[in-house]
């Protein structure tokens, strides 16, 4: 074991990850399947690398990538057929040191104006494969691909296989991506890993604990996740790359962070505030929130760790008509009744953990006895959720679980929106009332 590593192992021995407001507990997981193997593979020092897309503004496309040589050009040149590209984007590069680990250059190009429900074809750096992504559609119906806390085993490869078998328009990922746990290179590999899903369809990812990374006084926190990781979070008027939103198709996304702060005068709240001022429920009918830990989880894992966040937000989300709330961290699936302030309430928000993805943790198979009021679904296995947007009133939800890995459907339901039921305007007064607060 190199030196590094054992560096490495101690500092994460002793750092305690915590989330916006959370406490420890002590949830023991069984056992996982093992870590991915990745040979080692001859590349040019310009090839492009660990490609991976994700939507950066009205009709635009961010392109990220990695090449082991500084010098390549951040360009990336596309267009509507294989092999003529008839338009070229010109990015940005960046890349960070950790401890004894030097990145590759990280590179982020944005394309478009890009039509809607569009297949383009893409090369990055003037050189190296084609590839190929599609755009969402402009109008509903919209499919997303939903699984958190995914890292990079066994179980990771066959939640990814089986959400590739699906006809879906964007991957929605409620934090911990890698686990890289501090040891670099492995978000490499997860980008390896996911090069294949992620360079089709756009990855809007927000961050978990797993991002952090944290070293007293010598690492900041989510140093590699924001390098690697980029998401709109200019585009949607947010100062900090670990809160965003986004719009596609009908809905509206907000991509929330359970560790950074969230209390009523922190500038998540604020941009949260002013974000959810701007949403036009007649053009985006749909509002859906995503963040780390969940608020409404009836598992014996991470118990209570959300309790500062709900405390913070659940109210302005609630009044501002939230209609799915996704959360990952306990790895496990829970569904729940529309619910808000620990109790059922037809104009609250369904919350879902999805925390299911297949990472080295293991599950949290430990449920709290009896299951609460609101929760109506809850198992300990690996998965994936479809959500399927089919007009302004009607969604279809689907989770599949990963048995003996065969996708089963193992819980569904329709999901009526808020939009069409009359709760938004029970709620018009209590939104306002809020927006005007501190
Ligand atoms: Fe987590």
């Amino acid at each position: 074991m190199g030196c590094q590593n054992l560096i490495l192992i101690l500092i994460v021995s002793v750092l305690i990850s915590s989330a916006c407001c959370s406490s420890a507990n002590d949830y023991i997981r069984p056992k996982p399947r093992q870590l991915l193997h990745f040979p080692w593979k001859y590349h040019t020092s310009s090839e492009p690398q660990q490609v991976h897309i994700s939507l950066a503004g009205e009709n635009h496309m961010r392109i990220s990538w990695v090449t082991d040589d500084s010098y390549v050009p951040s360009i990336v040149e596309y267009g509507t057929s294989p092999g003529h590209y008839s338009a070229k984007s010109e990015g940005e590069s960046t890349s960070y040191s950790y401890l004894l680990y030097k990145s590759g250059e990280i590179h982020h190009t944005v394309i478009g104006p890009l039509n809607p429900g569009t297949v383009y074809f893409y090369r990055c750096g003037g050189e190296g494969p084609e590839f190929q992504l599609r755009t969402p559609p402009a109008k509903l119906p919209i499919t997303y691909a939903i699984a958190g806390d995914l890292g990079q085993t066994g179980w990771t490869k066959s939640t990814l296989d089986h959400i590739d078998q699906c006809k879906y328009d964007m991957h929605l990922l409620p934090g911990d991506l890698s686990y890289a746990n501090y040891m670099q290179r492995r978000w490499d590999t997860f980008g390896e890993l996911v090069q294949p899903l992620a360079s089709q369809r756009p990855w809007m990812v927000t961050e978990g604990n797993h991002e952090k990374e944290y070293i007293p006084l010598v690492k900041d926190s989510f140093q590699s996740y924001n390098a690697r990781w980029k998401m709109p979070f200019k585009e949607s008027g947010s100062s900090s790359n670990l809160y965003y939103s986004f719009e596609a198709a009908g809905v509206h996304v907000l991509m929330l962070g359970s560790y950074t702060d969230c209390d009523e005068y922190s500038d998540q709240y604020g941009w949260l505030k002013a974000d959810l001022a701007k949403v036009d429920r007649k053009r985006t009918p749909w509002l859906l929130a995503l963040f780390h830990v969940p608020w409404y989880n009836s598992n014996v894992a991470h118990q209570g760790e959300g309790d500062g966040m709900m405390s913070a937000m659940e109210p302005l989300l609630h009044a501002a008509g939230v209609d799915i709330m996704f959360a990952g961290h306990v790895h496990a699936y829970e569904r729940s009744k529309r619910v808000f302030s620990g109790n059922s309430d037809r104009c609250g928000a369904v919350h879902i953990t999805i925390g299911d993805g297949g990472n080295s943790e293991g599950l949290a198979r430990r449920y709290k006895n009896p299951n609460p009021e609101w929760s109506v679904f809850r198992e300990a296995s690996f998965g994936h959720g479809e959500l399927k947007i089919v007009n302004s009133s009607h969604a279809f939800w689907s989770w599949h679980r990963n048995d003996d890995d065969e996708a089963v459907k193992s819980d569904e339901i329709w999901i009526t929106s808020l939009a069409s039921s009359g709760c938004l305007a029970d709620k018009a007064h209590e939104f306002r009332k809020i927006l005007m607060g501190p």
